[in-house]
């Protein structure tokens, strides 16, 4: 795998965290309909046993705080630095890593949940597979997966991000079908996929599924 666009990322969002941190801060506090979905994805964790969730691509860790004050336990992954600085600040004692959504260094079957919010856009199109599979390999029989982010048909690559700063990540809009053949293809089942379009400003989806015990 040419994992460049895995250093890219990290460089760039180590130069955006604190303006980041402006635009996101409020986390879910004016989406009650996402917040709705996420408060069922932690229900079905917990209905399934609980556990382990891992908040992969957790940026400045808002929902891994949004996810714990509801009683779970969090793991948040990210490839910069600098936001898993900032996210050790809004959850202190919780763990994050510095990792790759592609090689997770954790065993398999380890999470009872997947929750990965706004990162799959930032993903080149080669190793959409192998991440999904990731999720797959360390989800154990019965765990839940929830993913949101941008859904559409375009791609290009962004050269300027929060506070004007220069960022150089690939911003793929791909359909919600395409999405629902990944999970399926990583053999999860999919439970919903659901379009916050298109009176959402920045047309997005959820997808929630689950591996099967
Ligand atoms: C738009 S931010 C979303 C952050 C957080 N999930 C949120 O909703 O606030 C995208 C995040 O994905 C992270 N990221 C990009 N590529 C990644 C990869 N290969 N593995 C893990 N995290 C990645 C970035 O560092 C950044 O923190």
């Amino acid at each position: 795998m040419d994992t460049s666009w895995i250093v890219e990322a990290a460089q760039s969002y180590d130069r955006v965290a604190v303006p980041y941190v402006a635009v996101v801060r409020d986390g879910l506090n004016h989406l009650p309909f996402e917040s709705s979905l996420v408060n069922y994805f932690v229900e079905q964790v917990k209905a399934t046993g609980g556990g382990l969730v891992i908040d992969l691509g957790c940026g400045p860790g808002l929902l891994s705080r949004y996810l714990a004050s509801l009683g779970l336990s969090v793991l948040g992954v990210d490839v910069s630095p600098e936001m898993l600085r900032i996210a050790g600040g809004y959850n202190p004692g919780q763990r994050f890593i510095e990792a790759s959504l592609t090689e997770v260094p954790v065993p398999d079957g380890s999470a009872a949940g997947v929750f990965c919010w706004y990162v799959m856009h930032h993903v080149p199109d080669e190793d959409l597979g192998q991440s999904f599979a990731e999720i797959a390999r360390v989800l154990r029989p019965g765990g839940q997966l929830m993913i949101g982010g941008h859904v559409g048909d375009s791609a290009y690559v962004k050269t300027e991000g929060y506070g004007g700063l220069p960022m150089n990540v690939l911003f793929a809009r791909r359909s919600i079908t395409a999405y629902a053949e990944l999970v399926r293809g990583a053999s999860l089942v999919v439970d919903a996929t659901i379009d916050l379009g298109p009176a959402q400003p920045s047309v997005a989806a959820i997808r929630l599924a689950h591996k099967t015990l």
